[in-house]
């Protein structure tokens, strides 16, 4: 029965206050309930410590968290876990080897099933070769693959060894690679010949070459391990390159897991910062499993064995490392993973694959939401989707019209959403509704969960009140959390600069996210409060994609924006000065200008605009006005110029 809204009094807020409480039905299932924050509260370190019960240690923990070192947490520090063993062998020793763990789909249609004794296969022969080819605990590993079952089985492989994975997202550029197999000093980089996009295979393996390989080769890069999926013909280095089929397939299907310490390195993952270079965010194995495993149980309220799961996350994004590998494999999930875009074939993908499966968590993106709703309701309609009975989103803000959107036509109006919001820093969930306990409201993510302990606080630290929704309030973490990041790959400092300096005397992490608090105080997380954009959920820097446009040889100077837009929440809207003497060829340089972004950065950074300007609005202290730069690129009227330090500058925009 779909759940009647309740509507408090106040017409213009109407949307704020509408709440969604769980069915009864749900509440009587649930795995959490509201005990759970209670507990926390009352000894977060004994709440933690139970916590990590969900998991098999080779040798327990006596210890739960050392704080001595801040901002540089132990968690668990004496005790000792074999993160795959957890994910994959633990299952099929009790007695669960029969249990589909992927149903996998692949874009052109083909399918295959991975019970959990398949996936042990399959990691197993990965570690014995990834140990053949002399790796060793601690080294690092680069996976630069489209979602097929052995990008997965990879980074398994080489949790079950102690090797630190640092998966780099398909769809990055080979120079995005090589910076990140530079920085990381990966050994050995995991590929496949090509991957499939809208039903055409398209290179990845050439990417690789280029990015490693020509006059100056990357100097950590040993082997390049290649996956068969498309068939193309790749170009090949001897003594350099292997075949996954000739290589792991041929290794032995027996490897027995070894413990390391809860703090040992588990993965690198590449984000963007204010600044242009990607940060190598460091993540490690018995805290962010503990809190992997445990916001997946809660929060998606899962059943081993009895849910059908469904992230659409990429593993190129931190989404797809825990709730695609390492949540839900650490829970026994049942899931679904899927290949491609969302309209390959056509716009009924995601819902004939919901249908095919029985999926009944999902778990997606605002932006994806939205696209839906620009295709129109028939298409959900068309299919039978009575299998849901929870839906999450994360990423970004979602708008309450298209979160009621979700509600109505994903979930039939019974289906609880989990507005999850969290970051690659974080490792896993932080504030999101806890489904069966939490009334939700359309567009916030309501509260910390149980364990978590946060504050929004304005300019000087203070906690901002209640209800004070005009306040500038910035998210902080005020208390140390099992999966957060122990520090930035080779660069220590910067770590603690980014975000431990601006909230320093109070010892707060700054996640970077402007905030509210409603009068009933839940919390409303208003995007980004720094240069970093967000950009159908994906974080992209405005400087990464300035030094990317800057790097064209017509461009003198160039700032970048993120502007509002209905369909992907931002969009990059870039404005450039040409170099003296370039004539401006219109369509044609734009063209040309968003292929060098696409080359450089990924097609994901590629401007939605480009204007071509004589000049940048600055201030007499030389910054650019970015705000004014934001009312072009948003139609509106030009705010207040009055520091500009040339006002025709003005003119020569608005001719835009
Ligand atoms: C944004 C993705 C509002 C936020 C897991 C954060 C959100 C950044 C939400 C992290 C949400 C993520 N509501 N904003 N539910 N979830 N964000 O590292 O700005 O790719 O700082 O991690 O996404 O992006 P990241």
């Amino acid at each position: 029965m779909p759940t009647e809204a309740t509507e408090k009094p106040g017409k213009a807020e109407k949307a704020l206050h509408s709440t969604y409480p769980p069915s009864a039905e749900f509440v009587a299932q649930a795995n959490g309930g509201p005990d759970l924050y209670g507990e926390a509260d009352k000894d977060r370190d004994a709440f933690w410590a139970q916590q990590a019960q969900r998991l098999h240690w080779h040798k327990p923990f006596t210890e739960v968290l050392d704080w001595s070192d801040a901002p540089v947490a132990k968690w668990f520090a004496d005790g000792k876990l074999n993160v795959a063993y957890n994910c994959v062998d633990r299952h099929v020793e009790d007695g669960y080897g029969d249990q589909v763990a992927i149903h996998w789909e692949g874009e052109p249609g083909d399918t295959r099933t991975l019970t959990y004794s398949d996936l042990l296969s399959l990691v197993s022969k990965a570690a014995n070769y990834l140990t053949e080819i002399g790796l060793q605990p601690g080294d690092r590993v680069a996976i630069y693959m489209p979602m097929v079952p052995e990008a997965i089985a990879s980074m398994l492989a080489c949790a079950r060894l102690g090797l630190t994975h640092s998966v780099v997202f398909a769809g990055f550029s080979a120079s995005a690679l090589r910076s990140r197999i530079d920085d990381a000093e990966a050994k050995l980089v995991i590929t496949t010949d090509g991957q499939f996009r809208r039903g055409k295979p398209a290179p990845l393996k050439a990417s690789v070459d280029d990015a490693i390989g020509g006059e100056s080769p990357a100097p950590s890069v040993q082997n390049v391990l290649v996956v068969r999926r498309t068939g193309e013909e790749i170009p090949w280095q001897e003594g350099r390159d292997v075949w996954w089929h000739d290589t792991v397939e041929r290794a032995s299907d027996k490897h027995e897991a070894e413990a390391f310490d809860a703090e040992h390195p588990l993965f690198l993952l590449y984000t963007s910062g204010t600044t242009g270079k990607p940060k190598g965010i460091l993540h490690t194995s018995g805290g962010y499993l503990t809190q992997a495993s445990y916001t997946h149980n809660y929060v998606f309220d899962h059943k081993p064995g009895k849910d059908v799961y469904w992230c659409t996350a990429d593993i190129g994004w931190v989404t797809g490392h825990t709730y695609i590998v390492y949540g839900p494999l650490s829970n026994r999930a049942t899931q679904v993973v899927y290949e491609g875009t969302p309209n390959s074939p056509n716009e009924h993908r995601h819902f004939e694959v919901i249908e095919k499966y029985g999926v009944s968590i999902y778990y997606t993106a605002p932006t994806l939401i939205r696209t839906f709703m620009k295709w129109g309701r028939e298409i959900p309609d068309a299919h039978d989707l009575t299998s849901l009975r929870l839906l999450g989103t994360v990423g970004e803000p979602i708008n309450p019209e298209a979160w009621r959107w979700y509600h109505e036509v994903f979930g039939a109006g019974r289906c609880p959403i989990v507005d999850t919001w969290w970051q690659t820093e974080t490792g896993a969930i932080m504030i999101s509704p806890l489904p069966g306990v939490t009334d939700c409201k359309p567009g916030s993510a309501m509260a910390p969960l149980p364990g978590i302990s946060m504050q929004i606080v304005d300019d000087d630290a203070k906690p901002v009140k209640l209800g004070e929704t005009e306040a500038n309030g910035y998210l902080v973490i005020d208390k140390p959390w099992p999966a957060m990041l122990r520090g930035i790959w080779g660069d220590m400092q910067r770590f603690k600069d980014t975000y431990w300096s601006r909230f320093a005397e109070q010892g707060y992490y700054f996640a970077g996210d402007g905030a509210k608090l409603d009068e009933d105080g839940a919390v409303w997380v208003l995007g980004r409060v720094d240069d970093v954009m967000n950009i159908s959920g994906h974080r992209i820097s405005t400087a990464e994609v300035e030094s990317a446009l800057v790097g064209h040889a017509a461009v003198a100077e160039s700032a970048v924006i993120g502007a509002t837009d209905a369909t992907t929440g931002q969009a990059i809207v870039a404005f450039v000065i040409l170099r003296q003497g370039v004539e401006n060829t219109g369509d044609a340089l734009v063209a040309d200008l968003r292929a060098a972004v696409a080359q450089d950065i990924g097609p994901i950074a590629k401007p939605r605009d480009i204007y071509i300007v004589p000049e940048l609005p600055k201030t007499r202290s030389g910054k650019i006005m970015r705000r004014l730069l934001r009312d072009v690129a948003e139609g509106r009227q030009l705010g207040d110029t009055s520091t500009l330090v040339d006002p025709a500058v003005v003119e020569s925009l608005r001719g835009q």
